[in-house]
């Protein structure tokens, strides 16, 4: 094993990345952020020195951290933020795990203006290894022409009337074009004199005959993509960093903070291809002004450099519309495990009821789980708390606290119209059920033999889902729905593991000071 040492400045810049210029969060200046590669076993140091005028922190979306719960980079869960000005350097290791994952600011809405990238691990043990010729990473994310600080406030008041602002584009590999004319439609139009149409989108070299693993990664705010690219069919063969038994498909339905690697063959005429994300109106209840197809072109070496022949609306029926309609992931059938693995049965199980409810003063839309909606807490992290024996948290804070290691079950009912990626901290998941309205026991048999592994999963419009997990990785863990303004609206919840084994946490003197001298 080696040590990966990356050294970043984020500060605050203009950029253009779809032709419009506007203030962005950037790491090293760099929009998507650097490429965080290692292989397991490795240890990864990043030096992050803070150029903003507010506080940031960075999360490693997917990795387990056991052992280092601290370096999970959630401010006001297992952190206070790197200050202004100030420095921080989070370093650990990735002992039993690789795939496809991605770090992001987990400060306010930070990630969505810019601090974001893909994180890749290898391992020697990965058994498609053999079936393709080259690594392409493929971010995908909806983009605000605005700084979040406008959009949130819109958003939490009573103006919006819980109604999430609408992107104004998409990016593939944060670039795509825009036409200027059209950003007076906008939630918040912005200067179009600094604007410029027809900006490059992303371009896929391919050599014919070559086999390209993708790694697909949604790093948006708002909306789950529809992936495709015309005339190729793309082969599953990771979801979350789980290794899958390959699964052919047209398109990919891909929620916030999911991940998935899919093989896509160079077996068709040399030419050029529309690489489509098409942002689904479904997914989002009643926000129906989402409606917008994001390209790229998967352009084979030897075709004359010009824009596909295909019209770029014609994506909307290519393949499985089953999924569209309710916002589903892909079916378990298509997600099974290489390395089979059943669900064990449950030990304990808590019913998580999420919703949106006007309950303030100030008649905001908030967002609640059973009753509690999440503020981050200012100047303080819940797992120092933890350390130091509290239990009981502000009431701001849902924590449940676990204390064997057993099986925990999670059925999660949804009383939203929108779907919402749930994600958990510092473990994978088995998701063992799902389906519409809130669950009843005995209402659909779980499918435990087997079933997908991850760390994100959709719960669609007025369903559930049924989610397992082992609770053997003690530390303060999030829980949240990765939708960014979900979050910011209180959708969060913290699974405290093994309080016993917490308040022995050597939490270094770095971590520990970012919370002042307490
Ligand atoms: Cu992608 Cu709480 O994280």
């Amino acid at each position: 094993p080696t040590t990966r040492y990356y050294d970043w400045i984020i500060s605050r810049q203009n950029i253009a990345p779809d032709g419009l210029m506007r203030p962005m969060l950037l790491v090293n200046g760099m929009f998507p952020g650097p490429l965080v590669e290692a292989n397991t076993g490795d240890r990864i140091v990043v030096k992050v020195t803070n150029h903003l005028t507010v506080g940031t922190a960075l999360h490693w979306h997917g990795m387990f951290q056991n052992g280092t719960n601290w370096m999970d980079g959630t401010t006001g869960i297992t952190q206070c933020p790197i200050p202004a000005g100030g420095s921080f350097t989070y370093n650990f290791t990735v002992p039993t795990q690789w795939g496809t994952y991605w770090w992001h600011a987990h400060a306010g809405s930070q990630y969505v203006d810019g601090i974001v990238g893909p994180l890749i691990i290898h391992s020697p043990n990965e058994p498609h290894l053999e079936e393709y010729d080259e690594d392409v990473i493929v971010m995908m994310s909806d983009f605000y022409h605005t700084t979040t600080a406008p959009l949130l406030s819109y958003y939490l008041s009573e103006e919006s009337d819980g109604t999430e602002p609408t992107p104004d584009n998409g990016l593939i590999n944060g670039r795509n074009s825009f036409n200027c004319s059209n950003d007076a439609l906008a939630n918040f139009p912005t200067n179009t004199t600094n604007c410029v149409s027809n900006s490059p989108q992303s371009v896929f070299n391919f050599d014919a005959g070559k086999r390209y693993r993708l790694r697909l990664i949604n790093t948006g705010a708002f909306a789950e993509f529809q992936f495709s690219i015309d005339q190729h069919n793309l082969t599953v063969i990771e979801a979350d960093g789980t290794d899958l038994q390959p699964a052919q498909v047209q398109r990919i339905p891909i929620h916030i903070g999911q991940r998935y690697s899919a093989i896509v063959t160079a077996n068709q005429a040399v030419d050029n291809y529309w690489v489509r994300a098409v942002m689904n109106t479904y997914c989002v209840g009643d926000n129906a002004a989402l409606n917008l197809t994001t390209t790229a072109m998967v352009h084979y070496n030897g075709a004359a450099t010009v824009d596909p022949q295909a019209p770029v609306s014609d994506s909307q029926d290519w393949g499985q519309p089953q999924y569209i309609g309710r916002c589903l992931d892909l079916s378990a059938d298509m997600l099974k495990p290489w390395v089979a693995q059943d669900a064990p049965p449950a030990d304990v199980t808590y019913v998580l009821n999420m919703s949106f409810q006007k309950l303030t003063k100030k008649h905001v839309s908030l967002g609640y789980v059973n009753s509690t909606s999440w503020v981050p807490l200012k100047n303080a992290a819940t797992l120092n708390q933890a350390k130091r024996g509290v239990t009981n948290f502000a009431a701001s804070q849902f924590v449940i606290s676990m204390n064997q290691t057993q099986t925990i079950e999670l059925i999660i009912n949804n009383y939203d119209e929108g779907s919402h990626p749930f994600h958990l901290h510092g473990h994978q998941f088995w998701v063992v059920g799902g389906g519409q309205g809130s669950y009843l026991p005995g209402k659909s048999p779980l499918n435990t033999t087997n079933p997908v592994r991850r760390d994100t999963a959709t719960l669609q419009t007025f369903g559930y889902t049924i989610l397992r997990f082992v609770n053997d990785n003690p530390g303060m863990w999030a829980f949240h729905c990765h939708i960014d303004w979900h979050m910011q609206a209180g959708l969060l919840v913290q699974f405290l593991s093994h309080p016993e084994i917490v308040k022995t946490f050597k939490i270094p003197e770095d971590v520990k000071a970012l919370c002042g001298a307490a």
